[in-house]
Parts: structure tokens; sequence; C-alpha cells
């Protein structure tokens, strides 16, 4: 984890995955953009006051979408401040109705973490952050009510989850639909408009080469479009580092048994690879450990991206 002032009272928090990076604008009403992972509120709570920012004093919090990893302190802070939070248009509908399959959360078997959403900010939005200017770009693609945010005078382009330096965050069609790879390069070319100097991703270190990062992203979807099931292995790849990451250390055999069972990997087989549980699960396992994201320890695993 580490904190960076990026211009006056404006903090950058870096997290380890799983959590999404955050920000913290400091001030009598602080405002935040994001708030992590719903099992790190209360580190998340300890760094946002580490910063001199009190939680029960927030004012607002804008998400950039409703992923349980970035919105999950959220409830936490509401109850105790009363603050308002604005999501997208969208991700407003998604937390109006509860849905929880659009937030991915019933997918992910994640816990419920909902809170009240006060407005949806539309595409083209000028919205504050404390006392900063963000223009709210909406850019579904990884997920169906991404905004990013972009401040113009610091061209600091906050890009959440649909710009990452290298890697790429997860498309899901089962939950995004069979265009979402479409909409991700329509979103990257949104991206490319601006003029940004500094990007902060949700997750990762911040990088300045925005066009680089943009033309190996639109590289790597192409290359989804074009051998479909080379998505299918990297869906199949981040949801296991994922679960296991938010499990820690789990004997293997228990961990294999859990992920045969659940939802996410047998409609991710099924949709890419006709129902070939086992041989995938071990095909996958084997390829993450080769590369040292998955480390054993006896007869439990863990991921390596757990300790740093
Ligand atoms: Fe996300």
């Amino acid at each position: 984890m580490s904190a960076v002032e990026l211009f006056e009272d404006f903090f950058f928090i870096q997290r380890d995955f799983l959590t999404g990076n955050h920000f913290v604008c400091r001030g009598p009403e602080p405002a935040l953009i994001d708030t992590g992972f719903i099992a790190d509120t209360e580190r998340t709570l300890d760094l946002i006051r580490d910063l001199g920012a009190d939680p029960a004093r927030v004012g607002r919090i804008v998400n950039t979408h409703t992923h349980y990893d970035h919105c999950g302190a959220n409830r936490v802070i509401q109850d105790r401040s009363g603050c308002e939070i604005l999501l997208s248009v969208t991700g407003k509908h998604f937390m109006d109705t509860r849905d929880d399959w659009a937030m991915w959360w019933r997918y992910h078997e994640a816990p419920d973490g909902y809170f009240h959403c006060a407005r949806g900010i539309e595409d083209g939005e000028t919205v504050r952050i404390g006392r900063y200017e963000f223009e709210a770009r909406c850019t579904p693609g990884h997920a169906g009510d991404l905004l990013v945010l972009y401040n113009r005078k610091h061209r600091l382009l906050i890009s959440s989850d649909t710009l990452w330096e290298n890697d790429m965050a997860m498309i899901n069609v089962r939950v995004e639909g069979s265009r979402a790879l479409f909409c991700q390069l329509e979103s990257l070319d949104r991206l490319a408009g601006l003029d940004a100097a500094l990007v902060c991703p949700g997750h990762g270190r911040p990088f300045t080469d925005a066009g680089a990062a943009i033309d190996r992203a639109r590289t790597r979807v192409r290359r989804f479009l074009a051998h479909p099931e080379k998505l299918g292995a990297d869906t199949v790849k981040k949801i296991l580092v994922y679960s296991l990451l938010t499990r820690g250390p789990i004997e293997a055999e228990a961990f294999e048994a859990e992920c045969l069972a659940s939802n996410w990997f047998r409609e991710t087989v099924d949709l890419y690879f006709d129902g070939r549980y086992e041989s995938m699960y071990r095909r996958t396992l084997e390829g993450l450990a080769g590369r040292g994201l998955i480390q054993r320890d006896g007869t439990r695993i863990y991921s390596a991206l757990m300790t740093s």
C-alpha cells in the first residue's frame, strides 16, 4: 500500500490485490472515490484516517462501478457519516433494483453490501470531488456501469478497471453480454480522446503513457475476439486467482471441490471448453503455479499476490 498526494489534499491510495485503489480528498467534509474491497473495510478506514480525513465526516463518495472490490466500505462509511453516494446512471439502477447479478456479487458469491445511491451521474457530467472537478465518461465493457473520471486541469485520468497499465480487467460475457468486448474497444477509444498525462488505474501503479496502455489493451481485445478460447482461459485464470485471494491459504483439495462446484467456474468452462471441468482446473492451476502466481505449502495452496 502507498498513498501519494497528487495535488493539494487529493490523495491516491494504491492497494494490494484484490482491493481496488481509491482516492481521498481531505477537507472538513472529505470526499472519496471508491472504497476498496469489502473484507478490507477496517484497513480502508485506517488509511483514510491516516491522511487526516475522518470517515465519520465524509460528505460524498463517487464510485467508478459497483464491483465489490471498489465499493466495499461504502455502507459502513454511509452509516457513520450519512454521506451521499454517487454512481453512474446505470450503477444507480443496478443498486436501486438490487441487481446483484449485474454487479457481479451473486456470480462471485460476494457478501451483500447494498447502500443508498443519492444520484446517477450522466455521461459527460462534471462531478465535484471536494474542491476538484472531474469529467465523467461512461466506459462499459468490463462492467456495464463503469465510469472513469478525468481532471482536465491536471490531466489526471482515474481509469478504474477500464484501463490498466499492462494486464486487462476480466471481461465476463455471461454477465456483461456478448457485445462486451466491442463495448470495451469503444470505451478504449473514448479514453484515447483524452489527453491524460497521468493514469491512476483501479489496480496497480499509476503510469504516464496512456497511449501505449490503450494500444496494448486494444490488441488484447482483438485477440480475444479472434480467439474466444483465449478469453475463456483468461477468465478461468483470473477468477481462480481472485477466489484464492479471497480465501487465503486453503487445502488444495477443498479449493478444487469449491471451484468445481461454483457457478462461475462451471459456466465459464461450459461456455468456452465444452464442460471439461477437471482438466481446465488442473491445466489452469499448473499454469499459474508454473508462473509462481500460486504457491504450495504442504497440502495447502495460496496466491503469491497476497504477500505484497
Ligand atoms: Fe471491476
